[in-house]
């Protein structure tokens, strides 16, 4: 299986990054596996111009092209998202609106992701209520429906200050690469 690892924060060298590094280790033996951090990609953000409803396009080009490419590549998708200020990332709510060419809510949409692909979100963060680890994952969720791609399931850590908090959780992680792939 083809499985996209994507780091929805700016930061490669983070808890969210230590995340995917052991779930990569993990399944790459028995999957081709790619990661990427979204803070590597220029993601402009999405100016409601709505060219994408008229024409299908977006009036942009820049890294979304690639990341698309990418998940277009991959069976199964992950996205690893910590909370900022109780929320995503900017960096992958900036990828969410810039997907409006792609959503099954564009009236004119030429372009998607083949269907049958997987969805799956880890969500961390340093506070130890899970409401907002719930609400990343929900987004993450709203996300796959919207673009076609089959939600299958969330996880969440609380408590993660950084990747030495994930690191002493390890087998925690692993498990998921278990029970998912
Ligand atoms: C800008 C910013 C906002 C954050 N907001 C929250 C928050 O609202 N709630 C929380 O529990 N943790 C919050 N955190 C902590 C991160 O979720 C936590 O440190 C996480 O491990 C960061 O992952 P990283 O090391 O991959 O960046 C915030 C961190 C940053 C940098």
């Amino acid at each position: 299986m083809k499985i996209l690892l994507v780091n929805a924060s700016g930061k490669q060298g983070g808890a969210t990054g230590e995340i995917l590094r052991i779930l990569g280790g993990a399944l790459a033996p028995k999957h081709d596996v790619k990661a990427l951090c979204l803070g590597a990609y220029e993601i402009g953000y999405c100016e409601g111009c709505f060219t994408c409803y008229r024409t299908g396009y977006c009036a942009k080009e820049d890294g979304v092209d690639r990341i698309m490419t990418h998940m277009e590549e991959a069976n199964a998708i992950l996205v690893a998202a910590p909370s900022y200020w109780g929320d995503v990332p900017a960096q992958f709510k900036a990828l969410i609106d810039r997907c409006t060419p792609y959503a099954d809510t564009n009236p004119n949409r030429l372009v998607c992701l083949a269907p049958g692909k997987r969805g799956y979100a880890i969500a961390l963060r340093t506070g130890s209520h899970p409401q907002e680890c719930e609400h990343i994952l929900s987004s993450v969720a709203h996300w796959c429906g919207h673009m076609g791609i089959k939600w299958v399931d969330g996880a969440y850590f609380c408590g993660i200050s950084g990747r030495e908090d994930i690191i002493a959780r390890r087998e925690e992680v692993l498990a998921l690469a278990d029970r998912w792939f």
